[in-house]
């Protein structure tokens, strides 16, 4: 049976790379995987997240690409990302924008008038090896936890320019589906679960900038045991973030007025 669960709106996937990765999961323990994707330098968000997951007992976190642009914390977000051994990840449209920023001023003009001053922040605090991890994550990775495949992917591989929403033809959504168990898309900001038969397309939403209700960063626990995808929400305090999106960027008010969308 095909059915869909419209959160809100979604993301995307497809297709088998090259790199794949293999993590064990604990022998008799109940294995929960937390999926996250566009963190976007926004370490308060992160930061709440993380608390859940601890407290969850979560041994796997991995992340579907975008962990800096817009917000002003990529320092910790990438340090937390790259040091903690829970974490897998790759990179989305906004690691790909830096690596080109990074090499042509031209570029990281017109990118910061769109987006804001998060590439040239990046630029000024990452370290050497905290931007050469970033910029070198690969763009897909397959993951095998346990009995378990996930696929991740941060842009849908077909239709709608690689945003793919729950209210996305049919079509579309059947043809995002990897090979793996769960294929996991990230970049529209909307959570989205999709199942067909035994297998999963999911997008966990945005942690950093969530585009639905704004202060409540959204990510996925996949329970291996049950085998039950549970969206969860948690709220984070954006007063500091507003604050500095005032200061920084004060021509681009969509990056303060995003955290304050459908506030509950
Ligand atoms: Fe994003």
């Amino acid at each position: 049976m095909l059915w869909v669960i419209k959160i809100l709106f979604v993301g995307y996937f497809a297709g088998y790379s090259s790199n794949e990765i293999a993590v064990s999961g604990r022998e008799g323990a109940l294995v929960k995987v937390a999926v996250l994707s566009d963190i976007h330098a926004n370490i308060y968000a992160l930061e709440a997240v993380i608390d859940l997951i601890d407290k969850e007992k979560i041994s796997h976190v991995l992340v579907a690409g975008d962990l800096v642009g817009y917000y002003y914390w990529p320092k910790e977000v990438v340090e937390v990302c790259r040091t903690d051994s829970r974490f897998t990840c790759i990179q989305g449209n906004h690691e790909s924008n830096l690596k080109i920023a990074r090499k042509d001023a031209s570029v990281l003009d017109r990118l910061t008038k769109k987006y804001g001053s998060s590439y040239q922040i990046c630029l000024d605090v990452l370290t050497e090896e905290q931007l050469d991890w970033l910029l070198n994550l690969p763009d897909r990775e397959n993951v095998v936890i346990g009995d378990a495949t996930f696929s991740l992917l941060h842009e849908a591989s077909v239709g709608g320019g690689g945003y793919l929403y729950p209210d996305s033809a049919l079509t579309e959504i059947v043809a995002n589906y990897s090979d793996a168990q769960y294929s996991v898309l990230g970049h529209t900001h909307y959570p989205f679960v999709h199942s067909r038969g035994n297998r999963w397309l999911i997008n966990p939403g945005s942690v950093g900038q969530p585009r639905d209700i704004g202060n409540l960063a959204s990510f996925l626990i996949v329970d291996l045991a049950s085998n039950v995808v549970v969206p969860k929400r948690v709220p984070f305090p954006t007063k500091k973030i507003i604050q500095c999106a005032d200061e920084y960027d004060p021509h681009l008010p969509y990056l303060k007025n995003i955290l304050q969308r459908g506030l509950l």
